[in-house]
Protein backbone atom coordinates (compact mmCIF):
# COMPACT_ATOMS: atom_id res chain seq x y z
CA UNK A 1 0.00 0.00 0.00
CA UNK A 2 1.04 3.22 -0.70
CA UNK A 3 0.10 6.78 1.11
CA UNK A 4 -0.29 9.87 0.21
CA UNK A 5 -0.28 12.72 2.86
CA UNK A 6 -1.95 15.89 2.41
CA UNK A 7 -1.41 19.12 4.53
CA UNK A 8 -4.42 20.65 5.43
CA UNK A 9 -3.45 23.87 6.98
CA UNK A 10 0.31 25.99 7.76
CA UNK A 11 0.32 25.21 11.16
CA UNK A 12 -0.47 21.18 11.56
CA UNK A 13 -2.64 18.39 10.47
CA UNK A 14 -2.55 16.07 7.10
CA UNK A 15 -4.78 14.39 5.11
CA UNK A 16 -3.78 10.29 4.24
CA UNK A 17 -5.01 8.80 1.52
CA UNK A 18 -4.59 5.43 -0.29
CA UNK A 19 -5.24 3.53 2.91
CA UNK A 20 -7.81 0.97 3.81
CA UNK A 21 -8.46 0.45 7.63
CA UNK A 22 -10.42 -2.80 7.43
CA UNK A 23 -7.87 -4.68 6.84
CA UNK A 24 -4.66 -5.20 8.77
CA UNK A 25 -1.78 -2.48 7.61
CA UNK A 26 2.01 -3.93 6.12
CA UNK A 27 4.46 -2.57 8.51
CA UNK A 28 5.90 -0.29 5.81
CA UNK A 29 2.45 1.58 5.63
CA UNK A 30 1.85 1.57 9.69
CA UNK A 31 5.53 2.70 9.31
CA UNK A 32 5.13 5.51 7.19
CA UNK A 33 1.47 6.83 8.49
CA UNK A 34 3.59 7.05 12.21
CA UNK A 35 5.75 9.22 9.98
CA UNK A 36 3.70 11.61 8.90
CA UNK A 37 1.63 11.49 11.97
CA UNK A 38 4.59 12.41 13.72
CA UNK A 39 5.25 15.28 11.37
CA UNK A 40 2.08 17.01 11.12
CA UNK A 41 0.70 16.03 14.32
CA UNK A 42 -2.94 15.38 13.52
CA UNK A 43 -3.84 12.74 10.73
CA UNK A 44 -7.04 12.48 9.05
CA UNK A 45 -8.08 9.56 6.94
CA UNK A 46 -11.16 9.93 5.29
CA UNK A 47 -14.20 7.32 3.88
CA UNK A 48 -13.68 4.57 6.55
CA UNK A 49 -16.15 2.30 7.50
CA UNK A 50 -15.09 0.90 10.48
CA UNK A 51 -16.04 -1.39 13.96
CA UNK A 52 -14.54 -1.49 17.23
CA UNK A 53 -11.93 -3.98 16.45
CA UNK A 54 -11.15 -1.92 13.44
CA UNK A 55 -9.97 0.98 15.30
CA UNK A 56 -8.18 -0.81 18.13
CA UNK A 57 -6.14 -2.80 15.23
CA UNK A 58 -4.96 0.80 13.61
CA UNK A 59 -4.09 2.22 17.49
CA UNK A 60 -2.37 -0.94 18.44
CA UNK A 61 0.11 0.00 15.70
CA UNK A 62 1.32 2.98 17.32
CA UNK A 63 1.51 1.70 20.98
CA UNK A 64 -0.81 0.14 23.91
CA UNK A 65 -4.02 1.16 23.62
CA UNK A 66 -5.02 3.05 26.74
CA UNK A 67 -7.86 2.37 28.80
CA UNK A 68 -10.73 3.96 29.36
CA UNK A 69 -9.45 6.34 32.77
CA UNK A 70 -12.87 7.82 33.78
CA UNK A 71 -14.51 6.59 36.91
CA UNK A 72 -16.38 3.28 36.50
CA UNK A 73 -19.65 5.34 36.98
CA UNK A 74 -19.27 7.32 34.28
CA UNK A 75 -19.54 4.45 32.17
CA UNK A 76 -22.97 4.15 30.29
CA UNK A 77 -24.72 0.83 30.33
CA UNK A 78 -24.24 0.69 27.04
CA UNK A 79 -20.66 1.11 26.66
CA UNK A 80 -19.90 -1.57 29.44
CA UNK A 81 -20.30 -4.35 26.64
CA UNK A 82 -17.80 -2.42 24.19
CA UNK A 83 -14.42 -3.03 24.45
CA UNK A 84 -12.77 -1.91 27.40
CA UNK A 85 -10.84 1.42 25.38
CA UNK A 86 -14.17 2.86 24.05
CA UNK A 87 -15.58 6.02 24.64
CA UNK A 88 -18.15 7.47 22.77
CA UNK A 89 -17.93 11.23 22.75
CA UNK A 90 -22.02 12.07 21.80
CA UNK A 91 -25.10 13.65 23.28
CA UNK A 92 -27.16 10.87 22.54
CA UNK A 93 -29.68 9.52 25.05
CA UNK A 94 -30.71 5.92 24.90
CA UNK A 95 -33.71 4.55 27.58
CA UNK A 96 -33.50 7.51 29.43
CA UNK A 97 -29.79 7.32 29.67
CA UNK A 98 -26.52 9.04 28.03
CA UNK A 99 -24.65 6.77 26.04
CA UNK A 100 -21.84 8.85 26.06
CA UNK A 101 -20.00 11.91 27.39
CA UNK A 102 -19.04 15.45 27.00
CA UNK A 103 -22.53 15.63 25.23
CA UNK A 104 -23.20 19.38 24.72
CA UNK A 105 -21.87 22.54 22.83
CA UNK A 106 -18.46 24.23 23.01
CA UNK A 107 -15.65 22.37 24.28
CA UNK A 108 -12.29 24.69 25.86
CA UNK A 109 -8.37 23.46 24.17
CA UNK A 110 -7.25 20.70 26.66
CA UNK A 111 -5.53 17.78 25.92
CA UNK A 112 -6.65 14.38 26.71
CA UNK A 113 -5.73 12.45 30.38
CA UNK A 114 -3.77 15.93 30.51
CA UNK A 115 -4.70 15.00 34.19
CA UNK A 116 -3.43 11.52 34.64
CA UNK A 117 0.24 11.11 35.25
CA UNK A 118 1.34 9.38 32.30
CA UNK A 119 -1.00 11.06 29.56
CA UNK A 120 -2.52 8.75 26.68
CA UNK A 121 -0.46 10.36 24.05
CA UNK A 122 -2.47 9.72 21.16
CA UNK A 123 -6.50 9.80 20.03
CA UNK A 124 -8.52 8.22 17.30
CA UNK A 125 -11.69 9.75 16.71
CA UNK A 126 -14.25 8.15 14.31
CA UNK A 127 -17.08 10.15 12.65
CA UNK A 128 -20.31 7.75 13.13
CA UNK A 129 -23.15 10.59 13.39
CA UNK A 130 -22.51 14.34 13.19
CA UNK A 131 -24.82 17.12 13.09
CA UNK A 132 -26.13 18.90 10.12
CA UNK A 133 -23.34 22.06 11.23
CA UNK A 134 -21.01 23.20 13.50
CA UNK A 135 -19.13 20.78 16.18
CA UNK A 136 -15.93 21.05 14.40
CA UNK A 137 -12.84 19.90 16.27
CA UNK A 138 -9.82 22.73 16.33
CA UNK A 139 -6.38 21.81 17.07
CA UNK A 140 -3.58 24.09 17.76
CA UNK A 141 0.10 23.21 17.42
CA UNK A 142 2.42 23.61 20.43
CA UNK A 143 5.52 23.03 19.01
CA UNK A 144 4.68 26.23 17.61
CA UNK A 145 3.59 27.93 20.53
CA UNK A 146 6.11 27.33 22.33
CA UNK A 147 8.66 28.91 19.90
CA UNK A 148 6.52 31.81 19.67
CA UNK A 149 6.63 32.80 23.09
CA UNK A 150 7.81 36.58 24.22
CA UNK A 151 10.95 36.38 26.18
CA UNK A 152 9.14 37.67 28.81
CA UNK A 153 6.76 35.24 29.51
CA UNK A 154 9.25 32.07 28.33
CA UNK A 155 11.48 33.12 31.48
CA UNK A 156 8.45 33.40 33.63
CA UNK A 157 7.60 29.61 32.44
CA UNK A 158 10.47 28.26 32.17
CA UNK A 159 12.13 25.60 34.69
CA UNK A 160 8.21 25.58 36.15
CA UNK A 161 5.50 23.20 36.44
CA UNK A 162 1.60 23.42 36.68
CA UNK A 163 -1.07 21.67 38.02
CA UNK A 164 -3.51 19.75 36.12
CA UNK A 165 -7.21 19.04 37.29
CA UNK A 166 -10.12 17.83 35.53
CA UNK A 167 -13.96 17.62 36.76
CA UNK A 168 -14.68 14.41 34.41
CA UNK A 169 -18.00 15.85 32.07
CA UNK A 170 -17.02 19.26 32.22
CA UNK A 171 -16.44 21.12 28.69
CA UNK A 172 -15.84 24.76 30.32
CA UNK A 173 -14.24 25.89 33.26
CA UNK A 174 -16.64 26.77 35.69
CA UNK A 175 -14.80 26.68 38.99
CA UNK A 176 -11.65 28.52 39.57
CA UNK A 177 -10.91 26.06 42.48
CA UNK A 178 -11.16 21.98 41.36
CA UNK A 179 -12.76 21.00 44.73
CA UNK A 180 -14.76 17.44 44.25
CA UNK A 181 -12.61 14.66 45.93
CA UNK A 182 -12.88 12.70 42.38
CA UNK A 183 -11.35 14.84 40.68
CA UNK A 184 -7.48 13.88 38.87
CA UNK A 185 -4.88 15.81 39.09
CA UNK A 186 -1.23 15.47 38.03
CA UNK A 187 1.92 18.21 37.80
CA UNK A 188 3.47 18.36 34.54
CA UNK A 189 6.31 20.28 33.04
CA UNK A 190 5.04 23.77 31.41
CA UNK A 191 7.79 22.96 29.07
CA UNK A 192 7.61 19.19 28.37
CA UNK A 193 9.79 17.88 25.61
CA UNK A 194 7.64 15.22 23.41
CA UNK A 195 8.32 11.43 23.91
CA UNK A 196 9.35 10.53 20.51
CA UNK A 197 10.95 13.84 18.80
CA UNK A 198 12.48 15.23 21.97
CA UNK A 199 11.04 18.55 20.43
CA UNK A 200 9.87 21.28 23.67
CA UNK A 201 6.03 21.64 23.61
CA UNK A 202 3.68 24.07 26.20
CA UNK A 203 1.79 21.43 28.18
CA UNK A 204 -1.01 23.62 29.70
CA UNK A 205 -4.42 23.97 28.51
CA UNK A 206 -7.26 26.19 29.14
CA UNK A 207 -9.73 23.69 30.31
CA UNK A 208 -7.60 21.37 32.95
CA UNK A 209 -4.62 23.83 33.96
CA UNK A 210 -5.25 25.65 37.84
CA UNK A 211 -2.02 27.17 38.50
CA UNK A 212 1.87 27.24 37.76
CA UNK A 213 3.26 25.55 40.84
CA UNK A 214 5.34 27.97 43.27
CA UNK A 215 3.88 31.24 41.87
CA UNK A 216 1.79 33.60 43.68
CA UNK A 217 -1.76 33.42 42.21
CA UNK A 218 -2.26 36.79 40.37
CA UNK A 219 1.07 35.94 38.68
CA UNK A 220 -0.03 32.38 37.73
CA UNK A 221 -3.19 33.32 36.25
CA UNK A 222 -1.49 36.24 34.36
CA UNK A 223 1.04 33.41 33.11
CA UNK A 224 -1.34 30.92 31.94
CA UNK A 225 -4.14 33.86 30.31
CA UNK A 226 -1.28 34.87 28.16
CA UNK A 227 -0.35 31.17 27.29
CA UNK A 228 -3.89 30.56 26.58
CA UNK A 229 -4.64 33.95 24.05
CA UNK A 230 -1.86 33.07 22.25
CA UNK A 231 -2.67 29.20 22.02
CA UNK A 232 -6.07 30.56 20.26
CA UNK A 233 -3.98 32.98 17.63
CA UNK A 234 -5.54 31.30 14.16
CA UNK A 235 -1.53 30.78 12.95
CA UNK A 236 -1.13 27.86 15.27
CA UNK A 237 -4.71 26.12 14.20
CA UNK A 238 -6.05 23.73 12.13
CA UNK A 239 -10.28 23.77 11.89
CA UNK A 240 -11.34 19.80 11.54
CA UNK A 241 -14.89 19.70 9.64
CA UNK A 242 -16.31 16.07 10.18
CA UNK A 243 -17.33 14.23 7.35
CA UNK A 244 -18.94 10.69 8.25
CA UNK A 245 -16.05 7.70 8.39
CA UNK A 246 -13.30 10.24 9.34
CA UNK A 247 -10.75 8.46 11.27
CA UNK A 248 -8.84 11.23 12.92
CA UNK A 249 -5.79 10.94 15.27
CA UNK A 250 -4.05 13.63 17.11
CA UNK A 251 -0.76 13.75 19.26
CA UNK A 252 -1.70 14.49 22.46
CA UNK A 253 1.72 15.72 23.20
CA UNK A 254 2.08 18.38 21.33
CA UNK A 255 -1.44 19.46 20.21
CA UNK A 256 -3.88 20.85 22.08
CA UNK A 257 -8.19 20.67 20.66
CA UNK A 258 -11.65 22.05 21.38
CA UNK A 259 -14.56 21.91 19.57
CA UNK A 260 -17.61 24.49 18.68
CA UNK A 261 -20.85 24.39 18.98
CA UNK A 262 -23.72 23.11 17.71
CA UNK A 263 -27.35 22.52 17.45
CA UNK A 264 -28.54 20.60 20.90
CA UNK A 265 -31.11 18.78 19.25
CA UNK A 266 -29.31 17.26 16.62
CA UNK A 267 -27.06 13.77 17.10
CA UNK A 268 -23.48 13.61 17.24
CA UNK A 269 -21.49 10.57 17.93
CA UNK A 270 -17.80 9.94 17.68
CA UNK A 271 -15.99 6.81 18.90
CA UNK A 272 -13.14 7.80 20.60
CA UNK A 273 -9.62 5.39 21.51
CA UNK A 274 -6.81 6.37 22.96
CA UNK A 275 -3.21 5.12 22.58
CA UNK A 276 -0.51 5.12 26.03
CA UNK A 277 2.46 6.84 25.86
CA UNK A 278 4.66 3.86 26.56
CA UNK A 279 8.32 5.99 25.80
CA UNK A 280 6.63 8.31 28.59
CA UNK A 281 6.14 6.21 31.02
CA UNK A 282 9.93 5.09 31.24
CA UNK A 283 11.43 8.18 29.97
FE1 LIG B 1 -10.68 15.76 24.10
Amino acid sequence: MSIKVTPLSDALGAEISGVDLTTPLDPETAKAINEAWLEHLVIVIRGQILSDEDQVRFGGYFGPIGDYLRPGTLRSTAMKERHRSVMFVSNIVENGEPIGTLPDGEMMFHTDTGYAQNPHKATTLYAVELPGSGGHTIFSNQYAVHDALPDALRQTLAGRDAKNAYEFGTMIKTKQRYDAPETATAIHPIFRPHSETGRMTVYVNELMTEEIVGLPEAESRAALDEVFALQREPRFLYEHVWQLGDLVMWDNRCTLHARTDFPRDQRRLLRRITVEDSAGATA
